[in-house]
């Protein structure tokens, strides 16, 4: 459709439009003749981009300004309309993979507003149509998600759609019935309400966001660049059983239609209450009544600041007149309603350059290519460098330096490159050449099977040692103030350690040896070592820097075992019982536990006096203060399952008989060492009867039944 150059002529005078902005503002009628026009063409070049070919060459924010600067020119000059300008309608997301259904009311756009002089502007004209002096707004998060309408009947989930060109959009009802936010069922009956069109959004939280490109990466697939890609990929899959693997969450905020029409919810806030009550997942808790609009711009402050600790992504917020009876005095353009607007938080897309890429060797030695960007603000911080994950990302994306790219920073996500904008390439950019050694320590890399990452495979790789100091010193592991990066390596090129296990026989002498350490630095730096010694074992699982093992996996692992040599013997399938840990870690843990130098060093730990034992929490509970040990095979459920049973009422559930020990529980063909070392110990033993009996008050005899899916096959 457009020709290289072709594209190339309208990138220009797209930056060219940007520039001008203020002049168009201020054009009289015949020189915004010919901006409107330039602006239809640059706006209809970047619909194609983004709709057709979904590789937008400029950002939201952008796209917004270019919007904006020809609406502007057609209000001002109502002869300059012309029916095909992009103004009159809204453009489509139609892919044509889900049949085709109308909404029952269009699904417009909102009006955006950057600036509290744009909602004063949104204020004023709201009060002049409906003749009122302070008009009453809800305001609530406008979440950055995809689209949905969803259509209930007699109280049930009949239809759900996309958002498409806004009068008709693709059904996704068996996709939407996977998310278990979408009720299949709703009283609407009891408002009086026979059939009821609502508007929401599918998202994805944070949390699961990352959790999810996680495993992409592990698996070998390039991760999403936001939680709005990732859920509107996900609502487009062909496969239902998928989509309800993807964690997605539907919130609604907009009741859109109604029959009988008498019975619309009076206000919007009503409306919103209405779905809250029945059982959806709304803003209701995040939405505030604002009596003007100075109240509503102080809402919506409040929120930009707290945006980025709200479980979702949201990309500013909702303003809408609360009393449904205005809606009709304020009616509707072909674009947006004239009853909301969208206040934008500040924009999270930027463009730049590539100017280099160089590649960093991580902890556990993958070998990781950075783009060095010309610097840029994108969200509020200065973007200098972008990762670029993978060798399988750079070549899907066709990244190259000298590459102009389109960078986005949502939230406390990583930055990340969205689009190469092909478009504004010179024919000066050279390829990525990934290197072939190791940066660090020139050992030949190896790509293992399965894997997207180059590694290298060198345990005493400089690079690596460095970074898994620097990671044991971290606030979340060791906490050791004072022993970050520069001070690793410090440590590392004096020849002065070579493994966490050295760290604790530095002498302050030695520390003073360091460029910059004068004693009182050396001496602080010192204590934090000694002072560390007694983090717990889960910082110190964390802290070694196992692969897969994060603080979480950590955590869970210190709760089912007493000390870190526990884990050196522990079979496979023990490893894979304990909840979270599946096949790919244990097999990790196993990898590290089976290298004779990671042993050395867990040994120098131990000598040193680092604790490496389980910290047994007195919880509260019945069974406070009493430690159980199982031996042989229970009837009544697994071990696993009565060490949990055992922890939830206050008790320790260990693995191995100690003079701690209150009492060995012996079921059926029960171990001779903990038998022998019980008897030696004069710990109490008990039957499987006996330790139910002591039980039998707080626990429901059904919950011990109920087991997992791979309970009950090992030991
Ligand atoms: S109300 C006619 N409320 O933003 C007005 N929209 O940029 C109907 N959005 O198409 C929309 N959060 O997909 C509304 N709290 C919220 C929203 C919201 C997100 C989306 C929606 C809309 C788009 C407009």
């Amino acid at each position: 459709m457009y020709t290289p150059e072709r594209e190339r002529e309208l990138i220009e005078l797209t930056r060219k439009l940007l520039k001008d902005l203020s002049k168009i503002r201020n054009a009289p009628l015949e020189e915004a003749r010919e901006y409107a026009e330039k602006l239809r063409e640059v706006i209809r070049y970047h619909d194609y981009k983004y709709y057709i070919q979904t590789s937008p060459v400029i950002s939201d924010y952008e796209y917004d300004q270019l919007f904006r600067a020809l609406r502007d020119i057609e209000r001002r000059y109502p002869e300059l309309v012309t029916p095909d300008s992009p103004t009159q309608r809204v453009a489509s997301e139609i892919t044509g993979a889900f049949p085709e259904v109308s909404h029952y009311a269009p699904m417009l756009s909102l009006d955006n507003a950057y600036t509290e002089e744009e909602l004063k502007d949104f204020d004023r004209r709201v009060r002049e149509l409906t003749g009122s002096e302070e008009v009453e707004y809800s305001v609530e998060p406008k979440y950055d998600g995809a689209g949905i309408a969803l259509v209930y009947r007699d109280d049930l989930f009949v239809r759900g759609a996309t958002r498409g060109d806004g009068e008709v959009g693709e059904d996704i009802t068996n996709n939407l019935k996977t998310v278990r936010t979408v009720p299949l069922r709703a009283e609407f009956s009891r408002f009086g309400i026979k059939l009821i069109e609502i508007r929401g959004e599918v998202l994805i939280s944070r949390e699961e966001f990352r959790r999810m490109n996680e495993e992409r990466m592990e698996e070998g697939l390039t991760p999403f660049a936001n939680p709005r890609n990732a859920a509107a990929g996900s609502l487009r899959l062909q496969n239902p059983a998928e989509v309800a693997k993807r964690r997605l969450e539907a919130v609604v905020y907009q009741v859109s239609y109604v029959e009988p029409e008498d019975r619309f919810p009076r206000t919007h806030y009503e409306a919103v209450e209405m779905l809250h009550l029945l059982g959806f997942k709304t803003p209701f808790k995040d939405m505030k009544v604002c009596k003007g609009i100075d109240e509503v711009i102080a809402y919506c402050r409040e929120w930009e600041e707290r945006r980025d600790r709200y479980p979702y992504e949201i990309d500013g917020m909702v303003v809408k007149v609360n009393d449904r009876r205005l809606y009709d005095t304020l009616g509707f353009t072909s674009h947006h309603p004239r009853w909301a607007i969208a206040f934008k938080f500040k924009a999270r897309q930027a463009t730049t350059k590539i100017v280099s890429v160089v590649f960093q060797v991580g902890r556990v030695g993958t070998v990781t290519p950075v783009g060095k960007l010309e610097p840029v603000r994108v969200g509020g911080v200065t973007v200098s460098s972008v990762s670029l994950f993978n060798e399988d990302f750079v070549r899907e994306k066709d990244i190259r330096i000298g590459d102009t790219v389109l960078v986005e920073r949502a939230g406390d996500v990583i930055p990340y490159v969205v689009e190469v904008i092909k478009e504004a390439r010179t024919g000066e950019e050279r390829p990525i050449e990934f290197p072939e050694s190791c940066p660090s320590c020139g050992s030949k890399l190896v790509k293992l099977p399965g894997e997207v990452a180059w590694r290298c495979i060198n345990i005493s790789c400089p690079a690596q040692v460095v970074l898994r100091l620097k990671h044991w010193g971290s606030r979340e592991a060791m906490d050791i103030r004072g022993l970050g990066e520069a001070t690793a390596k410090a440590l590392y090129n004096k020849g002065l350690v070579k493994d966490v296990g050295d760290l604790y026989y530095l002498k302050v002498l030695d520390l003073v040896k360091l460029p910059g350490f004068a004693e009182k630095a050396a001496l602080n730096l010192y204590n934090a070592i000694q002072e560390s010694k007694t983090r717990g074992l889960d910082r110190v699982l964390y802290g070694l820097g196992i692969r897969y093992v994060g603080l979480t996996t950590a955590k869970k692992i210190a709760q089912v075992v007493d000390s870190i040599w526990d884990l050196k013997d522990m079979p496979l399938e023990r490893l894979i019982r304990i909840e979270g840990i599946g096949d790919i870690v244990a097999r990790s843990i196993k990898e590290f536990f089976s290298r004779e130098e990671n042993l050395k060093v867990i040994e120098k730990l131990e000598r040193a006096g680092v604790k490496l034992t389980k910290t047994k929490l007195e919880k509260e509970g019945p069974l406070k203060g009493k430690v159980f040990v199982f031996t042989g095979t229970l009837k009544c459920c697994s071990r696993e399952k009565a060490g949990q049973i055992v922890e939830s009422l206050g008790g320790v559930f260990a693995n191995s008989v100690t003079s701690k020990t209150t009492y060995l529980v012996v079921g059926q063909d029960p171990g001779r060492t903990k038998l022998t070392r019980a008897k030696q110990l004069g710990i109490k033993m008990i039957t499987e009867e006996e330790f139910l009996e002591m039980i039998k008050d707080f626990v429901n005899p059904e919950d011990l039944k109920r087991e997992g899916p791979r309970e009950g096959t090992l030991f």
